[in-house]
């Protein structure tokens, strides 16, 4: 039984499709779309699916247990093991909580190796399309829109300026108690961005039906009243 939404004008109709009960959230990293999504979930609520911890969770198996990156097919069975579930904020493999341990440093330098291989991206996309197969979901990452949930019917891309991505991850970093390099933070953003934008599989793109929503100037609650917003009034 399809789970119906509870917002006026994204309500789902029986036989519309499992991917009429999507919303998706593309952009680049630092544009809020974590936090955005898992909002916008809890207003609607529906799951929320964040794709960038399943690449982030690829990345962390492969440097823990000395896989080459370059070793696509490996990489693309280490998640063949445990089942891999998101419940709001935290992660988890199994029984192991990996929330913390997929956002270190050493992960985040090494997950757009990891995310550029077909193999690996084949491997993953039925992992996401099977999150949305019973509930309505919030799905968050690079290419939820383009190739994912392309017929998703609420598709949104979420950009903001480079300095203030930068600094929106030294804010993040300082209430973790971590000591935060803005410059080093903002020369990584931008590698990362190239990296995820050039790359020839499933690249960083605005999808073709997507509202694009620039959050430089914008709080967190904006961006998630304006995408319930577009939602209900059926703009998107
Ligand atoms: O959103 P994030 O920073 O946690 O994502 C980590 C990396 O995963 C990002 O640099 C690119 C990759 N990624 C991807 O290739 N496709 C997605 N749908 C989500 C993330």
């Amino acid at each position: 039984m399809i789970e119906r939404w509870s917002v006026a004008g994204a309500e789902a109709r029986v036989g519309e499709g499992v991917q009429g009960l999507v919303v998706t959230i593309d952009g680049p990293a630092g544009s809020g779309k974590s936090t955005v999504a898992r909002r916008v979930a809890e207003r609607l609520g529906c799951g929320v699916l964040d794709t960038g911890a399943l690449y982030r969770t690829v990345t962390l198996l492969a440097l823990e247990r000395g896989i080459a990156l370059s070793d696509a097919p490996a990489l693309a069975r280490l998640l063949d093991d445990f089942p891999w579930r998101q419940e709001g904020e935290r992660f988890f493999l199994g029984e192991r909580e990996i929330t913390d341990d997929i956002r270190t440093a050493d992960v985040t330098a090494h997950v757009s190796e990891v995310s550029a291989h077909p193999e690996v991206r084949a491997r993953l996309v039925p992992v996401q399309r099977a999150q949305a197969a019973h509930r309505a979901l919030v799905a968050e990452g690079r290419d939820m829109g383009t190739v994912v949930f392309p017929d998703a019917r609420h598709q949104f891309y979420l950009d903001a300026d480079l300095e203030v991505r930068a600094r929106r991850r030294a804010d993040e970093m300082a209430k973790k108690g971590a000591a935060a390099d803005v410059e080093k933070l903002r020369a990584d953003l931008r590698e990362r961005d190239r990296k995820d934008s050039s790359r020839a599989a499933s690249p960083l793109q605005v999808p073709e039906d997507a509202t694009v929503i620039d959050t430089t100037d914008l709080s967190i609650e904006e961006v998630v009243d304006r995408i319930l917003a577009d939602i209900e009034s059926g703009r998107q």
